[in-house]
């Protein structure tokens, strides 16, 4: 998102906590851009609805590493109306920070993590039968609300069809049970043939009533991740649980409109040399110079979340222009060069490096999105995210309420 026209102000600064943030790396996370992404996603899903579902929002794995507790508080004052994580633990940082919000616990319930999760208030998601006994010895914490989810396909996770029955008669003997939600998850809603997510979603309507046969009526039923709640109206149901599209990624190959990268990963150049035709840089000297070379060093590597993988095979933005990554990609460090750029206006140390994100220069305005450090990688924009270490302090940009 442009900073044009916005006053700008940073709110936290997290994992500085840990110490002080000296290095320029930062993965600046704005806020507005996040909250604009919600937006886009409620209007969508409301389209030709007299009651639109709600819309939870995924932070599992720091919220995509954007930093679970500011982006869930943001989301919480834009109106989200509910969290999913993956872990107990999850849930209970984000009540420990305060968020009110329903928090749905959508994988294993791992020891105690029954009873943990129902002290936090959290909803855990019942998938197995192993999980029936502690489920019928947590009386105490009557009602004991959760989601049940059914495995349509995925074959990952859920009580399989044929498994289905006995669960459900087991449930239903369970008095102090109530199954709020009724689940399943998408294999491949993010491809172009619709036909087997259309498949899952009648297999997922036969659970819905094989319950009402067995006495149990889930208020809310459930199913689309970001790529089903963008493309298949019909998998809507009463509640979306959206995760990547509210972190500014299309959530398939095609363009979903409107949505705004929330992450930028920017650094800054803290080295310049001239090199003479046929030097070597960087380990391995696994690339020369064709050519008098101006070599920029960036303070960011492979252990920031950089892969390796992208080594003579990315572009950073500086000064609004594209310039290559040449040379081996270290831990600590990435070099790029910078030839045209210092002949056409200079470049500077201290000059600003966008990795990830937008850049406006007197060169331009351009944009590298996670999609496109993912086809370069080999992987999914997710890992792209998610691969953004530690190290890298988090700083949160919102509007000025002032403004
Ligand atoms: C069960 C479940 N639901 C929803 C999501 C959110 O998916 P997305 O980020 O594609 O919206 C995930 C993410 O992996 C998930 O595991």
């Amino acid at each position: 998102m442009s900073d044009a026209g916005a006053t700008l102000r940073v709110v936290v600064s997290s994992r500085a906590d840990a110490g002080v943030a000296l290095r320029p790396t930062r993965a600046e996370i704005d806020l507005d851009a996040l909250a604009h992404n919600l937006g886009v996603v409620r209007a969508l899903v409301a389209e030709d609805r007299p009651a639109p579902p709600r819309v939870y929002a995924v932070v599992k794995a720091d919220a995509y590493g954007h930093g679970v507790i500011p982006v869930a508080r943001a989301l919480e004052s834009a109106g989200v109306d509910g969290l999913c994580v993956a872990l107990v633990e999850e849930g209970i940082e984000l009540r420990a920070a305060g968020v009110s919000l329903p928090i749905l616990v959508m994988s294993g319930l791992y020891g105690e993590g029954l009873g943990a999760a129902l002290d936090a208030r959290l909803t855990p998601v019942i998938h197995d039968a192993s999980q029936l006994q502690a489920l019928r010895a947590a009386r105490s914490y009557l009602p004991v609300r959760v989601h049940l989810k059914v495995d349509t396909g995925m074959g990952r996770l859920g009580v399989t069809p044929a498994a289905l029955p006995p669960f459900l008669d087991a449930i239903a003997s369970m008095g102090h049970v109530v199954v709020e939600g009724l689940m399943t998850h998408f294999a491949n809603a993010d491809c172009d043939d619709p036909s087997f997510t259309a498949t899952q979603l009648a297999r997922f309507e036969a659970a819905r009533a094989l319950c009402a046969h067995h006495g149990i009526l889930p208020g809310v039923c459930h199913a689309a991740a970001s790529a089903a709640a963008f493309r298949m109206p019909e998998a809507r149901l009463d509640l979306v649980r959206v995760g990547v599209a509210l972190y500014g990624v299309t959530p398939f190959l095609h363009d979903a409109p409107g949505l705004l990268p929330v992450m930028r990963l920017r650094t800054e150049v803290i080295a310049l040399r001239e090199l003479p035709p046929g030097s070597p840089v960087g380990y391995g000297g696994a690339w020369r110079t064709g050519r008098t070379s101006v070599i920029a060093t960036l303070p960011v590597g492979y252990a920031d979340g950089f892969f390796r993988r992208l080594s003579s095979d990315a572009e950073v933005l500086i000064q609004g222009q594209r310039c290559r990554v040449v040379g081996n990609v270290s831990m600590d460090m990435t070099t790029v060069d910078v030839t045209d750029l210092a002949r056409r206006s200079g470049v500077a140390v201290g000059d600003e490096a966008v990795l990830l994100g937008s850049q406006r220069g007197p060169g331009g305005f351009d944009v590298i999105r996670a999609e496109e450090i993912a086809r370069r990688v080999g992987t999914i924009p997710y890992e792209v995210l998610t691969a953004v270490s530690r190290r890298v302090p988090r700083s949160y940009r919102e509007r000025s309420p002032d403004r």
